[in-house]
């Protein structure tokens, strides 16, 4: 179980990307990525992140570990678990220079989807790892160079890999690095975006058992972003469900998995096809492509795709709201609705 210090809190955060259009390449309009979230994170949890492509996972996570600035709102980052004002710092406008001299940027790290293009191919995997402990450590060389290895032992490879290129190396194993690297300067957030996307499925396994392990070992708090539904129920304590930009449902993994309250939870829930299991929800087929997040929809956003969607849902906006303890949904159903939704498709799994 993870302590209850939060480690981040992110309040209306907003990434909005312009589109430049005309002879004069002026800005004629945003793409509204992440459109005002909300979200505390707390110390040696895991919080997966679903939703379908272009909700706006990627954009969150870069935005949370500044390797983006945010449009508008805050990343309030607790150091150290400790609470108290002096210790919360709002991370969302510190420039580079700032992020360094306060020793927030090795706190916050980030994994990426593809090795293959987040490792540069022209180093060796020394100077790969070498790299964030010039930058945020004062070890000296032969220091550094234990501590390389050191990091290898822990994700699996040894010695004989450090004056290798990437390329060498299988897909796997050039994820082992990309986590060696991601670890090397004492993190204590892990954004991990589709970290085993591209990999294959038994290899997947391992990366997550890594994960796990390095997790318990070193108290790391993970952002999980993934399109893989049992992935995320196999190493996340907790969900949040994007689309559009916004959370529409968070809540404790089992609890997501066994009463999803949102009817696009519903919709991806029911998707997946549970080896072994006779239990399985009656497949939610969603009319339409996500809408442009250009223009979104007004109301609920998700209202144009929506099954159940009613006169309201077009009108007004639905906040998140808690709708049992830790469990919030952005919907207008009410409860005796909800049950008629469970009754049609089924009552999770
Ligand atoms: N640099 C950028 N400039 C303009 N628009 C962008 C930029 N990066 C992302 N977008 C747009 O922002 C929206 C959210 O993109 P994002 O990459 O965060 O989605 P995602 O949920 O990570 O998708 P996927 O599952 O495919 O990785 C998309 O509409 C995307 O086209
Ligand atoms: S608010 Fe309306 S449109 Fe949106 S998810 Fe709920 S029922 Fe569907
Ligand atoms: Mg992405």
């Amino acid at each position: 179980m993870y302590s209850q210090n939060k480690i981040l809190e992110l309040r209306n955060l907003k990434k909005y990307y312009p589109v430049y259009g005309g002879v004069l390449r002026r800005v004629k309009n945003h793409v509204k990525a992440l459109d005002g979230i909300d979200l505390d994170i707390y110390r040696g949890e895991c919080v997966g992140v679903v939703g379908e492509s272009g909700c706006g996972k990627t954009t969150a996570s870069k935005a949370i570990v500044r390797l983006h600035t945010p449009t508008a709102g805050r990343i309030l980052f607790h150091r150290n678990g400790r609470d108290d004002g002096e210790s919360i710092t709002d991370i969302s406008r510190l420039k580079r220079g700032a992020l360094k001299r306060k020793g927030i940027r090795e706190k916050l790290q980030m994994v990426f989807q593809d090795p293959s293009t987040s490792l540069n191919p022209r180093m060796l995997v020394k100077h790969i790892i070498t790299e964030p402990l010039r930058e945020y450590t004062d070890l000296s060389s032969r220091e550094m160079e234990n501590r390389v290895v050191e990091l290898l032992n822990m994700v699996g490879l040894s010695k004989t890999h450090l004056m290798r290129y990437p390329h060498e190396f299988s897909g796997g194993q050039r994820q082992r690095i990309a986590v060696a690297r991601a670890i090397a300067s004492h993190p204590e957030f892990l954004v991990l975006d589709e970290p085993t996307s591209a990999l294959d499925v038994s290899v997947q396994a391992q990366i997550l058992n890594l994960l796990l392990s390095l997790r318990d070992k070193f108290n790391l708090t993970y952002l999980f972003v993934t399109h893989h539904l049992l992935v995320v129920k196999y190493i996340s304590t907790r969900i949040v469900v994007m689309y559009l930009g916004k959370i529409v449902e968070m809540s404790g993994t089992k609890d997501l998995f066994a009463t999803p309250f949102h009817p696009y939870t519903f919709a991806l829930l029911s998707g997946i096809p549970i080896p072994g299991s006779e239990q399985r929800m009656k497949r939610i087929v969603l009319s339409g492509d996500v809408p442009n997040p250009l223009n979104p929809p007004r109301g609920c956003r998700f209202h144009t795709r929506c099954p159940f969607a009613f006169k309201q849902c077009g009108d007004e906006e639905p906040g998140l709201e808690e709708i049992a303890p830790g469990h919030f949904s952005a919907c207008h159903l009410k409860s005796r609705s909800r049950q008629k939704v469970r009754d049609k498709f089924g009552n999770g799994m």
